[in-house]
C-alpha cells in the first residue's frame, strides 16, 4: 500500500491507509494503547486494541520517537474530542498492521514531543537533532524557509539575477581583523566576510543581482546576535540615481517577506504569540545625528563615540514603533571612519551614502552606494591605511566601465530570530557555529 500523509487523513474516514512517521507519545491504557503518530505534515491518534495480536505487540514495545509504519481504518472521532484548531483531531485510525522501522537506543536527553522544551540553549544545541523534532522549534525553519524563497522571489520579480560567489578568497574584504584564514595549498587564503566584490562585479555583468550565500565572520562575540557563520542575503544594483534607490528597494523586499510570512505561517506566528508585523509602505527614515539627537533628548541617553551602540538601536527602534507604528527603521549617513573603504562618501565627506536597516531593535543590514570611480576608490583605500596592490583583480573592476552603483547586506538569521522574538540567533540556525561550538 502506498504511503498517506498525515494531513490527508482528515478528509479518509471510513478508508483504509498505510501512515508512516514517529512516535510523538505513547500511553498504555492496559487495554488500550494510544499513540500519536507525527509525520512532516501533523499528528493523528493511533488505537491499538489487543485482538490485533502482531500490532499490540509492536504498540507495547514502541517508544517515543521510534520510527514506525502502520495500517489501518480512518475513523471519525466524537465530536466533544475534535479540536477547533487541528482539522486532524477530527480523525483517528484503528491500527490493524504495525511494523517497527527504527528503535531509540538508551533515554533521550528530553522529550521532544512538549508543547514548550523548557530547556537551556546548551542543551538544545548539543541535543540539536533531537530538539528540532519539537514542533514549536521545528517552526523556526518553515519561517526561515519562507524568508529565504519570498527574498529570492521578490528580487527575481524586480529584475536581479541569482549569482552564487566564491567563499575562498584571497582578500578580506570587510576591512578589520575578523576573517578566517585558512591554508589554500601552499598559499594563504581567507573565508569570505562578505560577496561584496564579487556582487559588484556582477553589477557590471548583470546590472542587478543577489545572492543567498554563508558568510564567515572571526568574530570573537558572545551575544545573542553573532554567530561565526551566517547566511548572508545579499544584493547589489547599478545605474541607482541615490542610494534611496537602494532603500526602496530593500523596504520592497522586507515588505514582501513580512506579507508571506503572514500569510502562510500564521500557526507559528501564533505559537510565538506574535500578533503583527508592523512594515508599513514607508519605513521612517532618518539621519544616524539625528538619531543621536533623539535619544539625547527623549531618552537621556548619551553616545560615545559617533556611531549607535546596541542599546541605542533598541530605543530607536521603539522611538519608530511609537511615533511611525513601524518595526524598521532606517538610519543613514554614517560616518566615513566607521564604514569600509568602497563606501561612497556624501556631499559633506565627513559622512557616507549608507544606510543600517534596524528590525525591532537589531541592526538586520546594512548598505549604500559605492564608490565606482577608479581613481576615486584607490585613493579610499589609501585613506583607509590599505594597500592597492592587495586589491588589484578587485580594482580592474573599476577600469571596464561601471554606473553608479550599491547594494545591501542582510543577515537571514536576525530576520527570523526577530520575527519570532527568539532570544538568541542560535536558536534560528540548524547547526550554529560559534566561538566554542563546532557540533553538532
Ligand atoms: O554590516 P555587515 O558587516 O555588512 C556587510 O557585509 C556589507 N558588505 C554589506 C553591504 O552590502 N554594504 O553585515 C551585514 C549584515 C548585518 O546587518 C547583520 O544582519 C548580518 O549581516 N551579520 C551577522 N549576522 C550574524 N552574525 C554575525 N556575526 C553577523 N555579522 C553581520
Amino acid at each position: 500500500m502506498k504511503r498517506t500523509l498525515i494531513k490527508e487523513t482528515a478528509e479518509l474516514a471510513g478508508k483504509q491507509v498505510k501512515l508512516s512517521g514517529w512516535v510523538n507519545v505513547r500511553r498504555d491504557h492496559g487495554k488500550l494503547i494510544f499513540i500519536d503518530l507525527r509525520d512532516r505534515t501533523g499528528v493523528i491518534q493511533m488505537v491499538i486494541i489487543p485482538d490485533k495480536v502482531e500490532a499490540y505487540a509492536a504498540a507495547k514495545e514502541a517508544r517515543s520517537e521510534f520510527v514506525i509504519s502502520v495500517e489501518g481504518l480512518i475513523k471519525e472521532r466524537p465530536a466533544s474530542q475534535v479540536k477547533a484548531d487541528d482539522p486532524n483531531s477530527k480523525v483517528e485510525i484503528e491500527v490493524e498492521k504495525m511494523e517497527i522501522l527504527s528503535r531509540v537506543e538508551g533515554e533521550l536527553s528530553f522529550d521532544p514531543s512538549k508543547k514548550d522544551l523548557d530547556v537551556n540553549l546548551p542543551t538544545l544545541l548539543d541535543n540539536r537533532n533531537l530538539a528540532l523534532r519539537n514542533k514549536k522549534v521545528n517552526g523556526i525553519f518553515l519561517v526561515y524557509s519562507q524568508i529565504l524563497k519570498s527574498y529570492a522571489e521578490a528580487m527575481r520579480e524586480s529584475g536581479f539575477l541569482e549569482i552564487k560567489t566564491p567563499k575562498i578568497v584571497s582578500a578580506a574584504t570587510e576591512g578589520g581583523a575578523n576573517f578566517f584564514k585558512i591554508k589554500y595549498f601552499k598559499r594563504d587564503a581567507f573565508l569570505a566576510q562578505s560577496p561584496q566584490f564579487y556582487k559588484q562585479a556582477g553589477v557590471g555583468a548583470f546590472e542587478r543581482v543577489f545572492e543567498i550565500g554563508s558568510v564567515f565572520r572571526a568574530e570573537q562575540h558572545f551575544t545573542s546576535r553573532h554567530v561565526n557563520e551566517y547566511i548572508g542575503l545579499d544584493a547589489e544594483m547599478g545605474f541607482i540615481e541615490n542610494f534611496s534607490d537602494i532603500m526602496d528597494q530593500l523596504q520592497q523586499a522586507m515588505r514582501r517577506i513580512m506579507k508571506d510570512v503572514e500569510a502562510n505561517c500564521a500557526d507559528i506566528l501564533k505559537e510565538y504569540e506574535i500578533e503583527e508585523i508592523a512594515a508599513p509602505e514607508q519605513f521612517p527614515r532618518i539621519k544616524l545625528t539625528e538619531a543621536l539627537d533623539i535619544l539625547k533628548k527623549e531618552y537621556k541617553k548619551e553616545t560615545e563615540g559617533i556611531d549607535i551602540d546596541p542599546e541605542g538601536e533598541r530605543m530607536i527602534s521603539e522611538w519608530a514603533k511609537k511615533t511611525y507604528n513601524s518595526d524598521f527603521i532606517f538610519l543613514t549617513h554614517y560616518p566615513v571612519s566607521v564604514r569600509p573603504f568602497y563606501t561612497m562618501p556624501s556631499a559633506d565627506p565627513q559622512y557616507t551614502e549608507s544606510f543600517d536597516l534596524i528590525f525591532k531593535g537589531v541592526e538586520i543590514a546594512t548598505g549604500g552606494q559605492r564608490i565606482h570611480n577608479y581613481e576615486q576608490l584607490v585613493a579610499s583605500i589609501k585613506r583607509h591605511k590599505l594597500n592597492p596592490e592587495d586589491f588589484t583583480s578587485y580594482l580592474d573592476i573599476f577600469k571596464i566601465g561601471m554606473p553608479a552603483h550599491g547594494g545591501w547586506g542582510l543577515g537571514s538569521e536576525r530576520i527570523v530570530q526577530k520575527i519570532l522574538n527568539i532570544d538568541s540567533i542560535k536558536e534560528a540556525i540548524l547547526f550554529p557555529r560559534d566561538v566554542k561550538r563546532l557540533t553538532p
